[in-house]
């Protein structure tokens, strides 16, 4: 089993890290040997798209013409095979300002690709890549899901969009909400219950620890 394994948060006391931590740890816990993809988008962020990458993606002619192997396109293309060499993708991010962080959309930027990972077709786009399981764990300081939330979540329903493009559909959320207001034991308590939420979700994958 391949994990690509991604973070976002800048901090190292970070509660979303320590969430996706658990979902690795309990992904390594039914596969010892699987293979673990880091992309540190926190602590290493990729760079915002340049010209160059944003020329050539606002004209699909010259786009088909290059192909895969057009300098603007290098790194989208080696994060793009990153994703397609996954068979479960883990991400940990903080909620900031009601939505992704601006690191994880700079990596969603150069993996939405049409003619590479998804299509435009009359009815919407259409993706291009194998579903597989996404697990994200959440860090927010205040509360978006529930009777309790306080704002406005334009989290999930933007990560459900973008990652449902590609084909990437079978997204699992693990919130981990009012860390503002949480101390350490809280926060460990909290994300165990947040991590039992996805033991169905691990009987798919059951069949990789042979
Ligand atoms: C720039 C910024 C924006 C934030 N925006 C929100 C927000 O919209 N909603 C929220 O609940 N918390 C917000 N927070 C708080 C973080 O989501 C919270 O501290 C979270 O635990 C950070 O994730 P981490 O612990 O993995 O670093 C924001 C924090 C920062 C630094």
């Amino acid at each position: 089993m391949n994990i690509l394994h991604i973070d976002c948060s800048a901090r190292r006391e970070s509660h979303s890290r320590q969430l996706s931590a658990a979902v690795v740890e309990r992904l390594l816990a039914i596969v010892p040997d699987a293979h673990i993809r880091r992309r540190d988008l926190g602590y290493e962020p990729i760079p915002h798209l340049g010209a160059a990458y944003a020329t050539a993606l606002s004209t699909p002619a010259t786009l088909a013409a290059a192909g895969r192997s057009a300098d603007a396109l290098c790194l989208a293309e080696q994060l793009i095979q990153e994703v397609e060499h996954s068979d479960v993708i883990v991400i940990g991010t903080p909620m900031n300002n009601f939505t992704v962080p601006s690191v994880l959309k700079a990596w969603i930027d150069q993996i939405l690709r049409v003619g590479r990972t998804m299509k435009s077709t009359p009815a919407g786009k259409v993706g291009l890549l194998r579903d597989r399981p996404v697990f994200i764990g959440i860090a927010s300081g205040g509360v978006f899901t529930g009777d309790r939330a306080n704002q406005p979540d334009f989290l999930t329903p933007y990560l459900n969009a973008v990652l449902g493009c590609i084909g990437l559909n079978t997204v699992h959320y693990l919130p981990l909400q009012a860390t503002a207001f949480m101390d350490d034991a809280r926060a460990a308590e909290r994300r165990r219950s947040l991590i039992a939420t996805i033991e169905p979700a691990m009987a798919s994958l059951v069949r990789y620890a042979v």
